[in-house]
């Protein structure tokens, strides 16, 4: 059985196929079409799954579409009548969803009627509900989703046994804490669709200062919930303005806060303006807060439920910060993020949702690695290299056996040199997990700064996240359950923080990575291969980009390493040096503690 899930018209759009009730391929249009975030209909993505599964379009039995259009059917024309600009953008899109089935024959050029697929709608929390618990380990889990808007919900809980899903509450709009979260980051200057994880990273620079003054805007709820207070935010009555119904182009999100946050807090800060302690203060207590109303939910959501573990989805799932304090502060033992936690992990949710909620099937899968998406042959890889433009020929390129490419690569490293490595399939999610990583050594306090300045060109507050393999990292970190999606910070050892002070955050966490030999083999023997070398079994990974989305074709990874000034790429089983590296004699020979002693 053929299931096809597609997230479509909506920021990060996605396509996942299931077949047999196992994932065969998920992919993000972004990765294919290279417009960030990428909304309308995911063709390429579609493409690509199903080339994957080695089947056509009208082969598939099932096409499931995260979005119902008649849930909260009341709410949605309550608010309606009050903006009806909304409106009309809203039944704009769900126009399309009902012609999907008529664009989808236009784009593969097909007869509609050989599309014989019986298509599905899941409600928006339902497929981030699915999208968690139907591909985590557990048989039975408490289950949570939470962003900023799907279906006119922003939240939804339940719990997750066998192939079942009962839900047991939901938030509707307009009171969402990614709203909220949006809201404010809105506030301090970062506009951008995708901004939040950067106010996050900002939050660790400042001291919660305005906690009170934040309990006033979000207000926990008993037993299980929250309400924002209106007058902070403009959404309910204007609605969120966000235009994503095109294909090549990213999400736009109009302003979410009003002018009462303004009179309460100052002046919002322009995104050219520096950023000032005030603006860190806020951040930390925009963060302290939302972790504190986020755990009264968890807590309330194992009181109900008596679970042992967790499943996460929605946009707040990927607040990796709020996910380590349940760990810390709830009595979840176990807690699973599904790598595309986001609204990418729709189509995934949806496809799931159809197999196990709708058609009753039993579970066989589960999501213990993050490799969903394009792969190339080596003989692709090869012809990328040979295809290169003439002024590459300052390159050394050498094919490796698997043991010479690691050992070179984890000698590079330790040498303080910057390397992109481009192995296996493309990660489905937004984080590289070292298939499209670049790395670096995490032992060199400057490191970060040198791979902003050469590299990356980001916010200098933003950190940078380790990998690590699976078995050190309780003698790294002050915990040990496993984070294979870079989905949870924790606390570094006091005495590890001068050991690994790049990928460090200011308050001592970092958003790690656990890499099992089991399922990440070839990554796990690098970072073996490092720690051998170093005596830190710990490699610095930062996604294989350059304000772009993740590198996906051999040819974009070449593109990227000629493009700035990263010394080594190691393509599947090829290395290339730049000849001439442009390292300062500072970098490459500067102190890093020896550990081995
Ligand atoms: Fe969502």
């Amino acid at each position: 059985m053929i299931i096809l899930g597609i997230n479509a018209y909506h920021a990060n759009a996605s396509a996942a196929i299931v077949v047999d009730g196992r994932l065969v391929a998920a992919v993000e249009e972004e990765r294919l079409n290279r417009v960030k975030y990428a909304a309308g209909l995911p063709v390429k993505a579609i493409q690509y799954c199903l080339a994957a599964a080695g089947v056509s379009l009208s082969e598939v039995d099932h096409i499931a579409v995260p979005r119902n259009p008649w849930a909260r059917l009341g709410t949605k024309l309550r608010f309606a009548l009050r903006m009806p600009h909304f409106a009309l953008e809203r039944a704009r899109v769900l126009r399309r969803f009902a012609g999907i089935k008529e664009e989808l024959a236009s784009a593969f050029d097909i007869d509609p009627h050989s599309i014989r697929a019986q298509f599905h709608r899941v409600e928006h929390h339902q497929a981030h509900l699915a999208s968690a618990f139907f591909v985590s380990p557990f048989d039975r889990a408490a289950v949570l989703s939470a962003d900023g808007l799907g279906d006119f919900a922003s939240t939804m809980w339940g719990v997750g046994e066998g192939s079942r899903i009962r839900v047991s509450g939901s938030i509707a709009f307009p009171h969402s804490l990614g709203m909220f979260y949006t809201a404010m980051t809105q506030y301090l200057g970062f506009l951008k669709f995708g901004d939040e994880y950067k106010v996050m990273g900002l939050a660790a620079y400042g001291s919660p200062a305005y906690l009170g003054e934040f309990r006033r805007i979000v207000r926990a709820e008993q037993p299980i919930g929250f309400r924002l207070n209106l007058r902070y935010f403009t959404h309910h009555r204007s609605g969120p303005e966000m235009t994503w119904r095109k294909a090549g182009e990213t999400p736009v999100l109009g302003r979410l806060f009003s002018p009462f946050l303004e009179e309460q807090f100052g002046r919002a800060r322009a995104p050219e303006q520096p950023l000032e302690q005030r603006h860190k203060d806020f951040a930390a207590s925009m963060q302290a807060h939302l972790e504190d109303v986020l755990l009264a939910n968890v807590n309330a959501l194992h009181a109900q439920t008596k679970a042992k573990t967790l499943c996460l989805a929605g946009g707040v799932a990927f607040n990796c910060v709020a996910n380590g304090k349940i760990l810390e502060r709830t009595p979840f033992e176990r807690v699973y993020v599904q790598p595309a936690a986001g609204d990418g992990g729709l189509s995934l949710g949806a496809a799931f949702a159809v197999y196990h909620q709708i058609l009753g099937k039993p579970r066989s899968f589960e999501m213990d690695h993050a490799f969903w998406g394009p792969g190339f042959a080596p003989a692709e890889i090869r012809q990328a290299i040979a295809k290169r433009p003439s002024n590459s020929e300052d390159t050394h390129v050498a094919e490796l056996s698997e043991d010479a490419l690691l050992q070179a690569t984890a000698r590079h490293i330790a040498q303080g040199k910057v390397v992109g490595w481009y192995q296996g399939r493309a990660e489905w999610g937004p984080r590289a997990l070292g298939n499209r990583s670049i790395l670096a050594d995490p032992r060199r306090a400057q490191m970060k700064e040198t791979l902003n300045r050469r590299i990356k060109h980001r916010e200098i507050f933003r950190p940078f996240a380790p990998s690590i393999l699976e078995e050190a990292a309780g003698e790294y970190f002050e915990r040990s359950h496993p984070s294979p999606f870079m989905t949870f910070a924790y606390a570094v050892r006091p005495s590890k923080r001068a050991v690994i002070p790049a990928p460090t955050h200011v308050d001592g966490t970092a958003r790690l990575q656990t890499v099992s030999r089991q399922t990440h083999p070839l990554y796990w023997s690098l970072l073996r291969a490092f720690g051998d070398l170093t005596g830190v079994p710990v490699l610095l990974n930062t996604s294989f980009n350059d304000n772009e989305p993740i590198v996906c074709r051999p040819e974009e990874a070449l593109a990227c390493f000629e493009r700035t000034k990263m010394d080594v790429l190691v393509l599947g089983n090829v290395l290339l040096e730049k000849k001439s590296s442009e390292r300062s004699s500072e970098e490459s020979s500067a102190a890093v503690l020896d550990t081995r002693s």
